[in-house]
């Protein structure tokens, strides 16, 4: 098969691993990708969001399946306008990705299902907000409706920061157009997971889970980002609970999608905080995360193609996954600077060095070829996966690999995995 890969992330260049290593891939593209993946795949240069040129590259390379990495081309409706143009695609339709595309969109759709989240309102008035906000328990959230590249969700502790919040994105358009409507929902006490399942419209089946590490710095201290490490298994997620999961979550949101006629396929990424009560879900994505994407593929066993196409073809009920039993760890290197100002350019040496240990995976995020050097292109920049037979053996893989790199203008967090294994 002829495949086009969709993105230029540590999350793509997994993907383009995996599926290159497929017997039944013949020849892979990737757009736009990066220096990493084009070991894998020929990259061709077409932005995520030119949903034109991707079309229109899909049909004259006779591509039988492309496969979307991030949220904004499936929100922005890739998928349909492939469909139309005749292409098999992985990855929601445009009615489907709503589920991430809106927040407000999917706070109703969890009331309409119950499916079990924080309660919440929803806000296109400034003033309303503000008055609702003022009176509301602390601490409070308050959310973009839109996609904002993760930066649209704050957690605040005082009244005069959620009236700052609110005034941030509606009135100084600090999201644009994605934040001129807001919802405003209770905090969740729990650990967080990310859980991920395939889904074909009708049938799910359980990947796996794993853990995020948001925070910029060591301990969990400094501004929000995409994600600067993952790890999975969690030890959050056993054999109960994920079929508590896949019973409350995920098979009722896949039964809600298709009564109201927008059948989910794709990979559903369910953000959770685990409490008390059992999961609730804080957001859904519609694509595999980053970092997380790439702890996952570094575990999975079997062919990775045949189960994106079962997805697409509504044949999950026939699929069953072999996982290695072992624990992922994936390191994220970020150019100094991330996530605020990351520097460009610095160049990168080691990574011979770093992708010679035994069990370790290095997946370029945010590189580019320069000459005969590779170069940081992006925030996040490398993605070390390091396997082990526990997530303290895998941690110290991934680490080993860190180690054997050259990159003074780059940097990570070095207590990835802290929750399982405590610091490094
Ligand atoms: P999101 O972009 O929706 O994943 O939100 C970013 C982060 O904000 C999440 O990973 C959580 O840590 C936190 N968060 C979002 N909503 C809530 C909530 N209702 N309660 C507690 N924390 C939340
Ligand atoms: N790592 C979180 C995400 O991909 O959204």
């Amino acid at each position: 098969m002829r495949i086009l890969v969709v993105g230029s992330g540590g999350r793509e260049h997994a993907l383009c691993w995996a599926l290159a290593a497929s017997p039944l891939c013949a020849k892979l593209f990737c757009a736009p990708g990066n220096a990493g993946i084009a070991a894998e795949a020929q990259c061709v240069d077409i932005a995520a969001d030119d949903l034109d040129g991707l079309v229109r590259f899909a049909a004259a390379e006779k591509i039988d399946f492309v496969v979307v990495g991030p949220e904004a081309p499936l929100v922005a409706g890739l998928v349909d306008r492939l469909t139309a143009a005749g292409i098999k695609a992985f990855g929601p339709s445009m009615a489907a990705a709503r589920l991430e595309g809106s927040k407000g969109f999917m706070k109703d759709f969890c009331a309409r299902h119950a499916i079990p989240t924080a309660a919440y309102k929803r806000f296109s008035e400034r003033d309303a907000a503000r008055a609702y906000a003022s009176a509301h328990a602390l601490p409070v959230v308050v959310k973009a409706d839109g996609l904002a590249a993760g930066k649209g969700v704050v957690v605040v502790q005082t009244h005069d920061e959620a009236l700052a919040a609110i005034d941030d994105a509606m009135q100084a358009r600090r999201f644009g157009a994605a934040g001129a409507e807001l919802v405003i929902e209770e905090f969740l006490e729990g650990a967080e997971a990310s859980f991920f399942a395939l889904c074909d419209g009708t049938n799910a089946v359980a990947l796996a889970a794993a853990q995020d590490h948001k925070r910029v710095g060591d301990g969990d201290t400094g501004p929000n980002t995409g994600g600067m490490g993952a790890y999975s298994p969690t030890p959050l997620v056993d054999a109960a609970m994920e079929a508590r999961i896949m019973q409350e979550i995920v098979m009722p949101t896949l039964r809600g999608m298709a009564a109201e006629g927008a059948p989910f396929k794709g990979v559903l990424f369910a953000g959770l905080m685990i409490g008390k009560a059992g999961p609730r879900l804080i957001e859904f994505n519609v694509r595999f995360g980053d970092p997380e994407c790439q702890t996952l593929l570094a575990r999975l066993k079997s062919d990775l193609l045949p189960a994106l196409l079962a997805a697409s073809d509504g044949t999950l009920d026939r699929l069953t996954l072999r996982w290695d039993a072992r624990a992922a760890l994936c390191v994220v290197m970020a150019a100094n600077g991330y996530p605020d100002t990351p520097q460009k350019g610095t160049e990168i040496r080691g990574l011979d060095a770093a992708a010679g240990v035994p069990d370790a995976y290095v997946f370029h995020a945010g590189t580019r070829q320069d000459g005969d050097k590779i170069v940081a292109n992006g925030g996040r920049v490398l993605g070390i996966v390091g396997l082990g037979t526990d997530a303290a053996a895998a941690q110290r893989t991934a680490y080993a690999a860190v180690d054997k790199l050259d990159w003074p203008g780059g940097f990570c967090r070095r207590d990835i995995g802290w929750q399982v294994v405590g610091n490094k």
